[in-house]
């Protein structure tokens, strides 16, 4: 699919939110890619909610703006274009399939392997997506692909 990025520096508000897109930005890809302080997110726009998170996947750092929605045991997820790793887009979680050895039949299953992808909090107002970046104070593995900066350091090493 298609993906709009937005060139205007952010502003934050007095909330700490900065905004990130139109609503009707959202039309054609159902998903817009953005800077929030200096943090490069996503925003998917599935089923009348938004959800937003890291944009590099916590991985290997691959561009979840460019990933399949699925819904996937009951939960609606984000496919990595590069390794398929699936996130759950409300929670952030990392699911895999697997079986379960106790299981005589060994029948595959979804498990979750906890938040692996940092999730951000969306609000709109007056027509305006607006996205407040969560406690970065807790660690969480996407964090290692999620700022500008580092991508520019490790590209000069
Ligand atoms: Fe996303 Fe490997 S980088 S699955």
């Amino acid at each position: 699919g298609q993906w709009l990025g937005l060139s205007s520096a952010p502003v934050e508000e007095d909330d700490g939110s900065v905004f990130v897109a139109k609503e009707e930005d959202f039309k054609d890809s159902q998903r817009i890619r953005g800077t929030v302080k200096d943090r490069e997110v996503v925003i998917f726009h599935h089923e009348g909610q938004y959800h937003a998170l890291d944009l590099r996947c916590y991985h290997a750092g691959g561009p979840l703006h460019l990933g399949d929605i699925e819904d996937i045991a009951g939960q609606t997820c984000v496919i990595c274009p590069w390794h398929n790793y699936t996130i759950a887009l409300a929670t952030g979680e990392g699911l895999y399939q697997g079986t379960d050895p106790l299981d005589p039949l060994r029948t595959k299953k979804w498990f979750s392997k906890g938040v692996k992808q940092r999730i951000h909090k969306v609000n709109v107002k007056n027509g305006g997506v607006y996205v407040t970046l969560s406690d970065t104070s807790i660690r969480c593995d996407s964090d290692d692909y999620a700022c500008e900066k580092l991508k520019e350091s490790e590209n000069t090493v």
